[in-house]
Parts: structure tokens; sequence; C-alpha cells
């Protein structure tokens, strides 16, 4: 359904003309409760919404459009394995990888449960062994690193997610994520690794990933360079994958291939064989911790009423700043280092998921879709690009993600932290006026340079600790923001195509890099100047 033909649209569209002079200090002015009552919380994780530019109203009509756009049905559509994802004809089921063993959830007639808890127990005898030292190198050594070789889906969630999680990590083992194509990235890993004790888990959902197998075929290289013997490959490479036949063509076993489903994107794979990584860092227990705060906001997110319901109030905000408010970046802001890589996960879940011009339908979108999402952990960010947060031309919505009690005993980073945190927002919201500014005795020549506008909107996410639970919730909370939004703008959220064309393009003009022949007189004289410039230098 196309959301802007509903009247709910319309009168989104009639209350933002009304409102539109507000400015949040206004609105906290009428309401001294504003910033106690515009909150929501869930099993430990609190949402404060305040300082988003609505009012009461905006709320009741952001969740009025959720009805009448059947969101409800659509996340009931989601957890019973209807096929939602049209234009590649699936189902999906990332929320049953966190579902407990004795649920029942058929695909294709199939209860898929019980091969969900299968892999998950494989997966968790071997990352035992691996953190135990009984899984040993070819020469009988000990394994001390651990190479995620993998891009995307197959890289972004395991990376982000070991180093937040890295105070429960196994402290003997240290693990790497080696993803782009340029051989900067493995050459700097493989430098300093010893080949008799690196473990590679070649991660590709598909294995036909250019860069996922040149990278893993330059490994396999280089370990049997250094050991001598193709009968290494088995101690030394495992695969994470649903293609048996490439993982098999490639020369991993069937015995080390831990599998996963086509029901499972890749950027909402962390919760299956994608994440062994993760489980060989953790633990299995702590694993199954992640997997549990995923599925308390599943509960949440399918029970709980539109207005008190976390990532639905997210996605509303997310419409309401994007569609009402014209926003077109969305800035996420964890101030917490170990969320440094937040961000950029966050980034591919909503960017590839809901960057779409079309409808579900196939027709053109009559609103835009998803905003370009980016951002840097604080305070970092403030020594930064906060400077156009606060006086730039264009208003930045913002997410501060902030953890309450930190991991370590330095109670004064942590306070000043958080002191940011919350200041950052106000300065925000509140901004400076020019009065403000005289009255602090700022000569009258620098006033214009020295108010800020505020009125600019955030939302403070809280959790009281990092743990592998929260963390849980956290990439649940913002999957399931995700898919609100797309249901609402009528996507299909779980497709990417857009990343086909340059793939293709890629491969014709490699064949142009190589070749010794004239450049082909079908290129643009663009990319046919920039392969004559590539070559005469290569060859020089
Ligand atoms: O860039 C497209 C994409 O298909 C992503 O959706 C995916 O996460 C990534 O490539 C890696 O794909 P694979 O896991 O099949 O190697």
């Amino acid at each position: 359904m196309n959301p802007t033909i509903t009247p709910e649209w319309g009168k989104l569209q009639a209350h933002h003309d009304s409102i539109r002079g507000a400015h949040l200090r206004e609105l906290f002015a009428a309401d001294p409760d504003r910033g106690s009552m515009m909150t929501a919380e869930h099993d430990g994780l609190y949402l404060d919404y305040s300082k988003q530019r609505i009012t009461t109203e905006t709320l009741d009509l952001l969740v009025a459009l959720a009805s009448a756009t059947r969101l409800g049905e659509g996340i009931e559509a989601m957890f019973t394995g209807e096929r939602i994802n049209t234009t590649e004809d699936r189902a999906v089921l990332h929320t049953a990888l966190r579902r407990p063993h004795d649920a029942q959830l058929r695909v294709d007639g199939e209860n898929v449960m019980p091969a969900v808890h299968s892999a998950l127990d494989r997966m968790s005898v071997f990352a035992q062994r691996v953190r135990r030292g009984q899984w040993r190198g070819f020469t009988g050594r000990r394994l001390r690193t651990v190479v995620n070789i993998g891009i995307g889906g197959s890289d972004l969630g395991p990376a982000m997610a070991c180093q937040a999680l890295v105070d429960v990590a196994d402290p003997n083992l240290e693990f790497r994520f080696v993803s782009n194509i340029d051989g900067n990235d493995l050459a700097s890993a493989l430098r300093v690794l010893d080949p008799q004790e690196t473990l590679f888990i070649v991660s590709s959902k598909t294995f036909t990933t250019v860069e996922t197998l040149t990278n893993a075929h330059t490994a396999r290289r280089w370990l049997l360079d250094a050991l001598g013997t193709t009968s290494a490959v088995r101690d030394h490479f495992v695969a994470v994958s649903t293609n048996t036949a490439a993982v098999e063509d490639f020369g991993i076993a069937r015995d080390n291939m831990f599998e996963f489903w086509d029901w499972v994107g890749g950027r909402y794979s962390i919760w299956s064989a994608i994440g062994l990584s993760v489980m060989i860092a953790i633990g299995t227990d702590q694993f199954r911790g992640l997997l549990a705060g995923a599925r308390s906001m599943d509960d949440h997110f399918r029970t709980a009423p539109l207005e008190r319901n976390l990532p639905v109030l997210l996605g509303l905000l997310g419409i309401w700043n994007r569609n009402f408010l014209g926003s077109q970046t969305h800035a996420v802001l964890p101030y917490d280092q170990r969320l440094a890589r937040f961000p950029a996960y966050l980034q591919q879940l909503e960017m590839e998921s809901n960057g779409k011009s079309v409808d579900r339908q196939g027709n053109p979108m009559t609103v835009d879709t998803a905003p370009i999402v980016w951002g840097e952990p604080g305070t970092n960010g403030q020594h930064a690009f906060f400077q156009l947060l606060h006086q730039g031309t264009t208003p930045v919505p913002a997410d501060f993600i902030g953890v309450l009690d930190p991991a370590h005993d330095l109670h004064t980073h942590h306070d000043l932290l958080i002191a940011n945190l919350f200041a950052q927002t106000q300065a925000l919201a509140f901004g400076k006026t020019s009065e403000e500014a005289r009255s602090e005795g700022i000569a009258s020549e620098q006033i214009p340079h020295r108010t800020f506008p505020g009125n600019r909107p955030s939302s403070t996410i809280l959790a009281d600790q990092l743990t592998p639970y929260s963390l849980g919730q956290l990439v649940a909370l913002y999957e399931h923001k995700i898919f609100t939004q797309g249901w609402i703008w009528g996507i299909d959220s779980f497709d990417q195509w857009g990343v086909e064309l340059g793939k293709v393009l890629a491969t014709r003009i490699l064949d142009q890099l190589q070749s010794t022949r004239s450049v082909g007189s079908e290129l643009d004289s663009s990319t046919s100047a920039l392969i004559g410039r590539y070559r005469q230098t290569i060859r020089e």
C-alpha cells in the first residue's frame, strides 16, 4: 500500500504545517513532564524521544499511520515465515534463529527449528574445542588467531560484535576481520600471523562473492606455502555458507562447514553460523545471551502496543524526520568506544534494506525512503563533525546511545563521557539564543557566530550495561525499526538488487585492465581514459 494515499498521511501533513514553527524550547516549556513522559522502556533498554520535534498529537497520528498500513499484520507475516521478500520469493526468518528449541516454525511445510538448533549445537562444539585448545593446527600447535574472511553482512556483524563484547571475550585468542578485495587488507594480516596458529573462517552466504573468494584463495595459498601440504587445509579452514557445493569446490570438507539458510538475509545473519567468530570469542553461553536479548526484543516488537513499542517508535520517528521534516541523513552516535563499529553495521542494515526507489509492486516511490546513515563514537565526533550538527544549514536527526555502567573503574572518564552525551542532546535541542549570548558578555559582532539555533531532533537510548544480552536487544531494536519503516513505505526491505550492476561492470572492466588490446570503443570516454591511465602506469 502506498502510505501517501492514506487519510493518515494527509493528516500528518496538515499537522506538520500546524506545528512546523514550534521550537523544542517551547514544547518543553509547555509541558514540564515531557522529558519523563515521552519515553519508553523494555527489559532495561530505555528510549527518551522527548527531544524529537513532535507533540503527543504527532505521535498519535504516526501510530494511526502504522495501523492504517497494517503494520501489525506485517510483523506477524515476518515472524510466521510468509514470503515477504517478494522479489526473491523468500521468507524472512532471522528471528527464527533466536527462538527456543521447542518453538515450531514451518518453511515449505517443514519445521526449521530442529535444524536451527542442531546448527547452533555444532557451532558450539567447534567453538569450545577451539577455546579449550582441543582443535589444534596441522603441526599440533594451539590456535591463537581467528581470521574471519567475509564482506558486508558476513563481516560487519561479527566484527562489530567481537569489538563490542571484548570484555567477555577469551583473551588468549585474537580476532581479525579481512573483507576488502584491496590486497592491503589481507597482506597486513598475513604479515603478522603464524600459519601454524591461525584459523580462517570463510564466511559467505552465497560463496560466490569475489572479495571473499579471492581473499580465501590467497590465504589458502599462503598456508600451503608455509605448511607444504593440502592436508593442512582441514585444520586451518572452516566455512560458513548456504552453498555446500561451492564450499566443497573450494576444498573445505562438509564436516568443516557450518550452514545456514536462504531465509536469513546477509545483513541479518549475525545470529546464524555467520556469528561463529563471535561464539568462539565469547563462548556458547554468552552467545546464547546475545540470542536471548534479541528474542526479548522480538517478543516486545510482536506484542507491545504500537505507542509503547520501541522499534515501532524509532521507525515512526524516522518517518516523521525523513518525510515530514525533510531530513536527508541520520546520525548514530554511540557514546561507548566498544560500539565503534555499530554505525557501520547499521549503515548496511538500514541503507541496503531501505535504500529503494520502487515499492513492492515496482511502482516508483512518491516519498523518500532510507536516509543516509552515518556516525562515529562520542566524544570523538564532537571534535570532528558536531560543528555541522549544531550550526550547519542541514539539521541531522541523531540517535545517541549510552551505556550507564561501564566495564572499567575509570569513573571520572565515564562521568565525563555521559555528561557529554547528555549535554550534546541538550545543546542540539535548546541551542543558545542571541540574548543568552549577549548576557554572557559576548561581543555583538560575535553574536551571530556564537548562537545556536537548537530545535535539532535527537533520541537517547540507554542500556544499563553492554553485555551480549543488551547488544542482542540493541541490534534487534534496529532490525525491527528498519522493518517498520520498510513496511510503512511499502518496499521490499530484504532484497539488494542495487549492488548487482557494479559487480557486472567490474567484471567487464577487469577484462579491459588485463588486456593488451586497445580499450574497447563501446566504453564511455571517461571510463576508457581511466583504464588507459591505469594500464600505462602499471606497465611502465
Ligand atoms: O553487497 C551485497 C551482498 O550480497 C550483501 O547483502 C551481503 O551481506 C554481502 O554481499 C556478502 O554476501 P555473501 O555473504 O554471499 O558473501
